[in-house]
């Protein structure tokens, strides 16, 4: 049996490759990117320097306190395809939708449009506002052989404030054609923020055209990043909006530390402002620029052709053995959702985990997650445990 990717002309992407790059065992059949990225060795070995680094703080310049976070900026700005200056270093996706919610003006005759079964970091902030606005909350459900785009245009109106939405459902990589949807918003007068932390790194997206108000993503999965430090794109439009707290390292002049106490009112430029307290983080930093400069070696578009083909033959195994999964065009590459008609056996969670195989399961649909350490192997070794698991029940 090969064990190569499934994509064979992704040459640097062998098996042989990412095991050198990524240090998973080889009883373990890690499937769960959208939970977690395995640790690339590079950005390992990018911590340990940073961590024992703060060891000698005596060798730590005053730029330097600006000139890693201004390095890592830059790095995420050409992924995104963005201007640097629109990039805001961030902890968290509930951070950035924060920071949306606090400057998107919503009146009571107003909606906020989310989806079903939302990642709840989208949809808080939202509930939140809508309790304090008075506007209403549309929750947008789909019809079982209907997209997302289709389910979610009409609910835009002309009395539309917000639409929160993925580039893909966390929960099964279905879709969203966030053009579309970004024209609708757009002709109506409705803002668009999008949560990108199931697609951004694995699955091409074109800002330009999407046009997005606010878009945030988490940098610890598609992003192969550390946990705590995530993006936020700002359009031109809001880079004078305001930040959700008040960071002194926000402020212009802060690089001058002797006269911090000048106060001043000005911000550093474009959406720096809405950069968190303690943005150099000195430790992940490092972490999150080494595994930036692999993805953009690697390319997106490349990443999303060899994972969508692992997600087809996941796909064509899913169909054989009775499970349902979404049809291909409407699919991001990256990650797909299966589901069979009889409920998921109930110790489908003990038995994976006792196999090493490791998905999520959300809701009805069994999440499987690749990236570019698996293998053909590690579908079959998935399928043969479904099966056993499928035939019990
Ligand atoms: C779509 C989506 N957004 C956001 C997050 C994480 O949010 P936060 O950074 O607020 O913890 C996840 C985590 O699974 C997610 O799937």
């Amino acid at each position: 049996m090969s064990t190569d990717l499934l994509n064979p002309t992704a040459h640097s992407f062998s098996s042989q490759h990412m095991n050198n790059l990524f240090e998973i065992p080889s009883n373990v059949t890690y499937l769960n990117c959208a939970n977690m990225a395995p640790q690339l060795r590079a950005v390992t070995e990018a911590g340990l320097a940073a961590v024992r680094g703060k060891a000698s703080p005596w060798k730590l310049s005053a730029p330097e306190w600006f000139s890693g976070a201004e390095e890592l900026r830059s790095l995420a700005a050409q992924l995104l395809g963005v201007e640097t200056d629109g990039v805001a270093l961030i902890p968290a996706v509930s951070y950035g939708i924060a920071v949306a919610a606090a400057n998107i003006p919503v009146a009571k005759n107003q909606s906020i449009v989310l989806l079903d079964q939302e990642f709840p970091s989208n949809v808080y902030a939202w509930r939140e506002l809508a309790r304090r606005t008075g506007a209403q909350l549309i929750t947008v459900k789909r019809a079982a052989a209907e997209s997302w785009t289709d389910a979610l245009e009409p609910a835009i109106t002309g009395n539309t404030a917000v639409v929160a939405v993925g580039q893909c459902h966390w929960t099964d990589g279905a879709k969203i054609d966030l053009e579309r949807v970004g024209n609708r918003a757009r002709e109506l007068g409705a803002a668009l923020v999008v949560d990108s932390s199931q697609s951004l790194g694995a699955c091409p997206l074109d800002i330009a055209r999407v046009q997005p108000d606010f878009l945030v993503s988490v940098g610890y999965k598609w992003l192969l990043g550390p946990y705590g430090l995530g993006y936020l794109y700002v359009a031109r439009k809001w880079r004078h909006a305001v930040p959700i707290e008040q960071s002194w390292l926000t402020r212009s002049g802060s690089e001058d530390f002797a006269r911090l106490v000048e106060y001043r009112d000005d911000y550093r430029p474009g959406a720096r402002r809405f950069d968190m307290g303690e943005f150099p983080q000195f430790v992940l930093a490092p972490m999150a620029r080494t595994a930036l400069q692999q993805i953009l070696s690697w390319g997106i578009p490349q990443i999303n052709g060899s994972l969508t083909a692992i997600t087809e033959a996941i796909a064509q195994h899913a169909s054989n053995e009775g499970f349902t999964v979404l049809p291909t065009g409407q699919r991001c590459g990256q990650m797909i959702g299966i589901r069979h008609r009889s409920n998921i056996p109930d110790e489908l969670p003990k038995v994976l985990r006792e196999s090493e195989i490791y998905v999520s399961i959300r809701g009805d649909s069994i999440r499987i997650s690749p990236h570019l350490y698996n293998t053909q192997n590690d579908v079959t070794r998935l399928f043969a445990v479904l099966r056993r698991a499928y035939s019990r029940s």
